[in-house]
């Protein structure tokens, strides 16, 4: 028989809560921090000078709970500061590569439906880093889970190709660009590229900076298999838990603010969801759990 499907959500502050959590336990973190303090005025924020001092002992956590062939990703984008893009994400970056990630890839989510503005000096931002960090080379990656239809690439490619680059054959030439085309000229579905066009989540009015289902549906998809563990350490109105639970992953959500968790509860609870709700230090189930993932 398999295992119920376990959601967790915990109201505290990241760095203190982490803790709580078994060590090589998650096999994929994905979630979205404060970008420095450019939401001050709803959920507080961290000046972004201090961003890398105070994220380091949170990542130092998420370290520790990931998995071996785990995987993090990190949706973050620089604020403008004085007219220049702030440059505590590329510290960031660097902090991390220090603190022991390895820094494997950076995919970006192209925001199609970002709002029209006019600025003096820059146009409008349509897209957002994902940086995908792990502890090993060999990570978990289930790569035919998230292929898309091929459309008409082949085909108009292949129009395009010069007559020398059609005829070359691939048991002649070895492993050039011909063979590879011809690989992918009959099939009708092909790997993604790490441009993700995702719509922004516009249907939450409650929270200034939800992330579309899409976004952590795509990774769940790409490093993780029904049962595994996925954890959003700034969980906002618990869209990575919830998905996750959908998905039948189980998973772990922490949010600092009183207002974001009862948010997120609510949520999963209007999805008529069995889930385990920390706070307080107190615990309440909708149904018993055991506590599997937490000490
Ligand atoms: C960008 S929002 C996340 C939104 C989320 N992805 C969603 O779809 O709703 C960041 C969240 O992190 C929370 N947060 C900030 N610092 C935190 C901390 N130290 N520990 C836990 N949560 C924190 C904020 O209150 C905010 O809700």
């Amino acid at each position: 028989m398999t295992s119920p499907v376990e959601t967790k959500l915990i109201l505290g502050d990241s760095k203190d809560k982490l803790k709580s959590i078994e060590s090589n336990s998650i096999d994929l973190i994905v979630t979205s921090p404060p970008y420095a303090d450019s939401r001050s005025s709803t959920y507080g924020g961290v000046k972004p000078d201090e961003y890398v001092e105070w994220f380091l002992p949170i990542s130092c956590e998420l370290l520790r709970v990931l998995k071996p062939d785990g995987t993090f990703i990190l949706n973050i984008k620089e604020k403008v500061v004085n007219g220049e893009r702030h440059t505590y994400v590329l510290e960031l970056i660097l902090a991390l590569r220090q603190q022991g990630w390895l820094w494997t890839e950076e995919f970006m989510w192209h925001k199609r439906n970002s709002y029209p503005g006019k600025w003096p000096n820059r146009f409008r931002d349509s897209w957002e880093r994902l940086l995908q960090f792990n502890k090993s080379r060999r990570f978990n990656m289930y790569q035919d889970a998230v292929m898309v239809p091929m459309g008409d690439w082949a085909r108009t490619r292949l129009k395009n190709l010069s007559d020398t680059d059609k005829v070359r054959d691939p048991s002649k030439v070895g492993s050039g660009f011909g063979k590879r085309i011809a690989n992918w000229i009959d099939r009708d579905m092909a790997y993604p590229t790490n441009v993700l066009h995702m719509a922004t989540e516009t249907g939450n009015k409650n929270h200034s900076a939800v992330f579309p289902e899409s976004l952590p549906e795509w990774f769940i998809k790409l490093f993780t298999k029904e049962r595994d563990w996925v954890l959003d350490p700034f969980a906002g109105s618990g869209t990575t838990i919830r998905v996750a639970r959908r998905m039948a992953r189980n998973s772990i959500g922490i949010e600092v603010l009183q207002e974001y968790y009862d948010q997120a509860k609510a949520k999963l609870l209007d999805a008529q969801q069995y889930i385990l709700f920390e706070h307080k230090e107190t615990y309440e189930a909708t149904r018993p759990q055991r506590r599997n993932g937490l000490r």
